[in-house]
């Protein structure tokens, strides 16, 4: 069975080839290189750029580098890592913003109906690509690890932004090594605007505020710790600092007034249980694929790896000068309510702005009479191995199960079946295109307030035991697409799976 497994964790406890910083990095760079090596069984064929429609100008062009880089995150030595370095070569300056200090990547941000072009140049010392999550484009632009980009080399990604406005994300997808690549801090925001989300009058500009959530584990020496042993694999790994937008634990400077916040679940395997820390109900605006039909109030929301909310908040409402949105307990999370991020309130009382009732409907076609499923996947952790009906990933093939019509639109059921005695969270995620949940059953009370199933998802978080179906339409692209479990060191371990899209 899993030999490549095996193979992965007997490299990952070995040293590693020396990456573009070595020579120059300290001893630590030893767990860097380790961490970042990917098992002899990712050395899949550099794919060549597919033939790019000569007769589509592209509206954006941004070239874009995966990169070594060190970064202050912690008094003392800084923390070697990676990040995307971005250059504008084509469009206005609204489509590439360098996000803060910190190691995340530049911000793209674009107009629905844009052709964008991304010229990828990977600087990193082993093979990656650039998954556009929640994008629904053609497979060869999907970053699948089929398309890896080796070293040096140079893969352009070109596609329609069709997408409705939201808040998306990019980040590798090298098999067997998006997590270690995420985890080192390769990940930006993407995000898709429209005018008709203008008419909302929803807060823009500096009231608009993205906040990644990722956690990570510092050794002595400042540098990051991931995966060592068969359990972190099982679990995920999960990071003993909280990071937001890159940084740990600051305060937040902002107006008595209304903001819109972008939640990012960023981290390899952490599901938070978000809340405002004094009990307040969160204002959910928009989910993974934007917008909601109308905003809703949620006590807490249970946020998965790779899931987005964005939150409508009003600071003024508040009555003290401090607010804290937390991630609060919950059994087989964190054992304490843990602070994400700071607001320190001012005390400008700029006229606020009101909350939209609604928003546009959603689009969904009318709920189906019969739930019954088209298909059926079962996520589980089969003797310590995560898998998919119990299968490990291929990087090429494809069951008949999982072999759909272009143009047709199924029911799916994820089930999150506990095999023995212990369960685990499954943010199962399917490429190419958005979903709509369509029920979840299963949830145990502790859990049942704080799902927002509400509008387009891309990615749905199966609890244990939980059993949940969606609606999908394979529409435009033919070709194989990628459905995994969201928890990164699940992924790299197997508990994803190709599907193929046929004429
Ligand atoms: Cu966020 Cu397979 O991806
Ligand atoms: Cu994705
Ligand atoms: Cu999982």
């Amino acid at each position: 069975m899993n030999i490549s497994r095996r193979k992965f964790l007997h490299y990952a406890a070995s040293s590693g080839v020396s990456m573009a910083l070595a020579s120059c990095a300290p001893r630590s760079m030893g767990n860097m290189n380790r961490m970042m090596e990917s098992s002899p069984t990712t050395v899949v064929e550099a794919a060549s750029t597919p033939s790019i429609d000569a007769n589509i100008t592209p509206d954006v062009v941004i070239q874009l580098s995966a990169t070594m880089r060190e970064q202050q995150l912690l008094s003392g030595a800084k923390t070697q890592m990676a990040q995307y370095v971005g250059t504008l070569v084509q469009g206005t300056s609204d489509n590439l913003q360098s996000f803060n200090d910190s190691y995340i990547g530049p911000t793209i941000r674009v107009q629905r109906g844009q052709t964008i072009r991304i010229e990828f140049k990977n600087l990193l010392n082993q093979p990656s690509t650039i998954h556009w999550h929640g994008q629904h484009l053609p497979t060869e632009m999907d970053g699948h690890p089929l398309h890896a980009v080796a070293p040096e080399q140079t893969f352009i990604y070109q596609f329609k932004v069709q997408n409705r406005a939201g808040t998306y994300w990019y980040h590798p997808h090298p098999h067997k090594a998006a997590g270690a690549q995420l985890y080192v801090g390769l990940i930006g925001l993407f995000i898709v605007e429209e005018p008709t989300e203008l008419t909302y009058g929803l807060p823009n500009g500096a009231y608009d505020l993205p906040l990644i959530i990722q956690d990570r584990t510092f050794d002595s020496n400042n540098q990051l710790t991931y995966v060592n042993n068969m359990h972190q694999i099982m679990t995920g790994y999960f990071g003993r600092k909280i990071l937001v937008n890159g940084a740990i634990r600051q305060t937040k400077f902002v107006e008595a007034r209304a903001y819109r916040l972008r939640l990012v679940n960023g981290s390899n395997a952490r599901t938070y249980k978000l809340a405002w820390q004094d009990g307040t109900p969160l204002t959910v605006i928009a989910s993974d694929g934007g917008l909601l039909a109308a905003p809703i109030q949620r006590d807490f929301v249970l946020l998965g790896a790779a899931e987005r909310i964005e939150i409508w908040v009003d600071f003024s409402e508040f009555s003290g000068a401090m607010q804290d949105l937390v991630a609060l307990p919950f059994t087989g999370g964190n054992t304490e309510t843990v602070a994400i991020q700071t607001f320190e309130i001012g005390k400008s009382h700029s006229r606020s702005l009101d909350l939209p009732v609604e928003f546009s409907p959603l689009g969904f076609d009318p709920l189906p009479t019969n739930l019954k499923p088209d298909r059926s996947f079962d996520f589980y952790v089969n003797h310590m191995t995560p898998t998919i009906d119990g299968l490990d990933f291929e990087l090429n093939s494809v069951r008949a199960k999982e072999t759909v019509k272009l143009g047709t639109t199924e029911i799916w059921e994820f089930t999150n079946h506990i095999n023995g005695a212990r369960g685990f969270p499954h943010p199962v995620h399917v490429h190419g295109l958005q979903f709509q949940v369509l029920e979840r059953t299963g949830t145990s009370p502790e859990f049942a307030a704080g799902y927002v199933d509400d509008g387009w998802k891309d990615t749905v978080l199966l609890m244990p035991n939980e059993r949940v179906k969606v609606r999908l339409k394979f529409e435009d692209y033919t070709g194989l697409f990628l459905y995994h479990c969201h928890n990164m060191e699940h992924e790299d371990g197997g508990m994803m799976r190709n599907y193929k899209v046929v004429a």
